[in-house]
Parts: structure tokens; C-alpha cells; sequence
């Protein structure tokens, strides 16, 4: 008899930093995905906004509605049986007003099945993180690099790099913290900031890009399995080269279709799939 291993909770996160236990987190975007981290022991799947330029062809995350996060963190819930699953709000589903927010973060749970949201910003979105708190919906804060306001900020820059910008982070990382969020990911800030930060704050950290100072680190599934090759990130690790071995598996393919070695006369035309 196979044991269901118990799902991971919010609480959990932040028992995790008591015991100073890192936490593992990475993105996935569909059921396959998420079936295959989960199986791998990953903590958190977040069903991340960047699903717009990793999945969707989009050049930003400002493009991604509520309905492509709805359809993507159904699929990933399907897919998952232990990890937490966080999903992003996409852009101007929450920053309009709290009213609003509770309104799409309730359907990326009732209609999504995900167990928590995740949201970018600090002080500027802190009514709506307390709001969403108070009724009962778990939020995961972003700071530092905040991939909705590159337009803003004028690309994919390294954030909190002057005195005044790490000033602003942590009383950004305070005030979330002071909301009620559960965990706070810190994106492309130095290490020294992300050390800081985790330093200020009860709730688990989650670094992307930031070091190796925070509770936990997540990154894009695409990118640390070498699936989207285009560009790396350099704080990037790739542990496996998958684009390498989809383009080789699927020109094999192509070879012995064309060549007539596939199928083979011997193979069995008709049996059923089983995965
Ligand atoms: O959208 C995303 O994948 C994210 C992570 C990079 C933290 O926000």
C-alpha cells in the first residue's frame, strides 16, 4: 500500500526557517511538470506570471491575464499531490484595489485550486496583501526586481543596489511581514541585501538571483532544466541540457520515419498507452 505523502502547508514554510531548513521552489506551468517536481520532493511549485515569456511567447509578464494563470494553475494542481502550490496574480488583478484583488485571488483558489497567491510589491500594495490576509487567502510577497513594472524600471535590472533602495526593501520586507504574508521571494538584489532581509524578517525568504543568504531559493523549471536555452540568467544553475536532448530525440525521430526504420515491421501496431 503506497503512503500519499501529507501536503506541504504555508505553516510549514515557516517552521522550516525556525529549524533553519532550506526551502526548495521552483515554477511549473502544466500537470506533466508539476507531477514530475513533485515526485522530485520540491516544496513549493509556483505557478509563476513568467509563464508569459517561458510558455505564452510574450516578451513580459505585463500581458498574462487571470484566465491564462486560472486555466495553468488548474492543470498544475491536477499534477500535484504534496508540494504547496502558490499562483502568481497577473498584472491589475490586484493592484486596482483590495476589493478586486480578493476577488481574483478567491477564483486562483476556488476555481484554481491553488493554496496561496503570490504578489508583487511592498508598501504601495500593503492594503491589499492585509486584506486578502484577513479573509483567509495565504500570500507570498515579491520585492527587488518586480518582472510587472519593467516597463518602469526600464528592463530586468539588479535592484536595491544604493543605500536608500536596501533602506526601502526592508522596511518593504517589514511591512509584509507586519500583513501577514507567509514568505517573501527576493528577486536579483545583492547577497549581501538578500542576507540582510532574511535577517529582518520572521517569514521565510525565497531567493531568486539574490544569493545564497535566504531560507530558500526558487527558480524558472525551464531554465534549470535547460529547456529554454535562449538566454541563461548567470545566477542560473542548469541541471540538465533538455532542449539539447528534445532537438537530438526529435531529429532521430524525423531520420527514422523518413528512412522507414520506424515502426518496425516487428512492433506492435495497435497496443494500448500506458503513461
Ligand atoms: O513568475 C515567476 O516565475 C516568478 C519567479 C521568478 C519568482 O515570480
Amino acid at each position: 500500500m503506497s503512503m500519499q505523502a501529507k501536503p506541504v502547508r504555508t505553516t510549514d514554510l515557516k517552521e522550516k526557517k525556525r529549524r533553519g531548513e532550506k526551502i526548495a521552489v521552483l515554477t511549473a506551468y502544466d500537470a506533466m511538470m508539476a507531477r514530475l517536481l513533485d515526485r522530485a520532493g520540491i516544496d513549493v511549485l509556483l505557478v509563476g506570471d513568467s509563464l508569459g515569456m517561458v510558455v505564452l511567447g510574450h516578451d513580459t509578464t505585463v500581458p498574462v491575464t487571470m484566465d491564462d494563470m486560472l486555466h495553468h494553475t488548474r492543470i498544475v494542481v491536477r499534477g500535484t499531490q504534496r508540494a504547496l502550490v502558490v499562483a502568481d496574480m497577473p498584472f491589475l488583478s490586484y493592484q486596482i484595489g483590495p476589493s478586486e484583488a480578493v476577488r481574483n485571488a478567491g477564483r486562483l483558489m476556488k476555481e484554481g485550486g491553488a493554496a496561496s497567491v503570490k504578489l508583487e510589491g511592498g508598501r504601495a500594495v500593503i492594503d491589499v496583501v492585509k486584506r486578502l490576509v484577513d479573509v483567509g487567502i495565504p500570500v507570498m510577497g515579491h520585492l527587488g526586481l518586480l518582472p510587472q513594472s519593467v516597463h518602469q524600471v526600464g528592463g530586468f535590472h539588479r535592484q536595491a543596489t544604493q543605500p536608500e533602495q536596501v533602506e526601502t526593501l526592508l522596511a518593504d520586507a517589514a511591512a509584509l511581514e507586519a500583513a501577514g504574508a507567509f514568505s517573501i521571494v527576493l528577486e536579483s538584489i545583492p547577497s549581501e541585501v538578500a542576507k540582510a532581509a532574511t535577517a529582518h524578517v520572521s517569514v521565510p525568504t525565497i531567493g531568486i538571483g539574490a544569493g545564497p543568504h535566504c531560507d530558500g531559493q526558487v527558480l524558472v523549471c525551464s531554465d534549470m532544466l535547460g529547456l529554454f536555452d535562449e538566454f541563461v540568467p548567470p545566477f542560473v544553475k542548469q541541471y540538465a541540457h533538455l532542449a539539447d536532448t528534445i532537438v537530438t530525440a526529435g531529429q532521430a525521430y524525423v531520420d527514422d520515419v523518413r528512412a522507414g526504420r520506424y515502426p518496425q515491421a516487428a512492433q506492435p501496431a495497435a497496443a494500448a498507452r500506458t503513461t
